[in-house]
């Protein structure tokens, strides 16, 4: 992509805006923020603050055109196999169509039946046993609609293989009114399994070894290996291999959030991405909002070379999302080759962070306004609360305002350049009406063909992850010799060694 007419046109245009600030942009334009914002079904997108012209979006558009983003899109939305180091589709957008394919219909019919069912006061507490997409995502959209959820059911997630969050998780649960929900594509994720049977040891502990099986539920690719684990079939809920696990929150991997809020919201949060799906594939790409927000990114990362971008929701509800966005974006962009295994020619996914607003700006905003770095953000906040107290909601929504507005023009103070803020610093405002289960799912799926935007112009595969295999196999060789199973490697580097000896010696 680098070489053709369109990345160089690209590059010519950004060095003739070296040197314009921000308030030059605006101050020579009083509709600059009523043009270069987009919308759709209520979701607003403002990327008028990013350091960049009407040509800038008409030379993205001509970039996104000659990486045939077009095609793409339509390969992707037509079950091809677009996960070509994997050779299958990813064909996620098939869940939340109106109509899906009929073992994705019979899947929610049966979630659904079975939702009802621990909706109906069977249980006290549910807690999703799953890592990566197999808790993000759910745990994210549960803790986001909060709101919409039971208030008798308390839905937890346990992810992590330390067993302090094992202990935190079911602290205070009844194991007789439990519900343990194992979600893995894969049936071999170590974390989840480790987890899953330390619970089941935990429920046999209270009630008995033969009623542990009325407890557990398993989401899976597998089902036989939740079998053997000792799941039964009726309480196994299908998973596919054209759904990658950080796509998968409209599957059966969010079976909790559907516990938690009902299957009426989790239709509601599947329309939501359905829209965004529709707008997608059909809208140009000057008033598409996922392209845009691709293409903003692309421009931000690649043409001025900022390496890291941070992601502000202001809603302590969508405390989760930057965490979420975190694995959808880096472990899809995170890739140093093409998808036909060439070196990658320019700079790739960047680092995403971020935590909700107002914190933030208590901790790292100082950075933001100040640091000898630019990073890019992207505010999330909407115009309702989900909530009766409207004085914190206006003050919440006055400091996103005010964020974005001092980053973009400062405040230049000759006087005391401690005091002075240079201003110019990009940033992004997603603002809808309210954070409802359809919203929802408009973001979520917002940020994944944003991934998808941008993975299509740097021509890699942004639907495999084996950057994470190496660490996995290391861990278990290096695990077998913590339980003394093994013998030492005697390839193994010294610095690893040492610390492993030091672990045994001192435990
Ligand atoms: O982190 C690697 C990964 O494979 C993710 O892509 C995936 O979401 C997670 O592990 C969990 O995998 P599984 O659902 O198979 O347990």
């Amino acid at each position: 992509m680098h070489d053709t007419v369109e990345w160089q046109a690209l590059g010519a245009h950004r060095e003739a805006l070296d040197g314009v600030h921000l308030r030059e942009l605006f101050g020579g334009d009083s509709n600059r923020g009523e043009r270069l914002v987009a919308e759709t079904d209520g979701l607003l997108l403002d990327y008028s603050k990013n350091r960049l012209t009407e040509e800038t979006m008409e030379l993205l558009a001509a970039l996104a055109d000659r990486a045939g983003l077009r095609h793409r899109v339509e390969a992707m939305f037509g079950g091809e196999p677009v996960n070509t180091t994997e050779n299958r589709p990813a064909w996620h957008v098939a869940l939340r169509q109106p109509n899906p394919p009929p073992e994705v219909r019979a899947e929610f019919d049966h979630m659904a039946e079975f939702a009802a069912e621990a909706r109906s006061g069977r249980w006290q507490s549910v807690v999703n046993i799953g890592i990566g997409g197999s808790d993000l995502g759910p745990a994210m959209a549960t803790a986001a609609l909060g709101a919409f959820a039971d208030t008798d059911l308390d839905v937890r997630f346990l992810s992590n293989i330390d067993g302090a969050h094992f202990r935190e998780v079911t602290q205070g649960l009844d194991p007789a009114r439990t519900l343990f929900i194992v979600v893995s594509k894969t049936f071999t994720t170590t974390e989840t399994l480790t987890n899953a049977t330390t619970a089941r040891a935990w429920v046999a502990d209270a009630v008995g070894a033969e009623a542990v099986g009325s407890h557990f539920a398993a989401v899976t690719a597998s089902p036989n290996k939740a079998q053997d684990f000792g799941i039964d079939a009726e309480s196994t809920f299908a998973m596919w291999d054209w759904v990658g696990g950080r796509y998968s929150l409209a599957s059966a991997a969010g079976l909790s959030l559907m516990i938690a809020v009902g299957p009426d919201a989790f239709d509601d949060v599947l329309a939501g991405m359905h829209h965004i799906d529709e707008h997608y594939r059909t809208a140009p790409w000057a008033e598409n909002l996922p392209a845009l927000l691709g293409l903003v990114g692309i421009w931000n990362r690649n043409f001025w070379g900022w390496p890291t971008y941070a992601v502000l929701p202001y809603s302590q509800e969508l405390a989760l999302f930057p965490a979420c966005i975190q694995q959808l974006d880096m472990e899809s962009s995170g890739k140093s080759v093409q998808a036909d295994g060439a070196p990658a020619v320019t700079a790739t996914g960047p680092v995403v962070w971020g935590q909700p607003g107002t914190n933030g700006q208590h901790a790292f905003h100082q950075l933001l306004h100040q640091g000898t770095d630019i990073v890019p953000v992207e505010f999330i906040g909407f115009c309702r609360p989900n909530y009766s107290h409207i004085e914190h909601h206006d003050q919440l929504m006055a400091n996103l305002l005010a964020q974005a507005e001092a980053l973009a023009f400062g405040a230049p103070d000759a006087g005391d350049p401690h005091r002075s803020f240079p201003g110019n610093r990009p940033s992004t405002v997603l603002l809808a009406d309210q954070l409802t289960p359809r919203t929802l799912g408009q973001l979520v799926a917002l940020y994944e063909h944003k991934v998808f935007t941008q993975a299509t112009v740097w021509g890699i595969n942004p639907f495999d992850q084996w950057g994470v295999e190496l660490g996995k196999t290391l861990a278990t060789d290096i695990a077998a010799e913590l339980a003394r199973t093994a013998d030492p490697n005697p390839a193994r580097d010294s610095s690893t060694q040492s610390l492993i000896n030091r672990f045994l010696a001192h435990r």
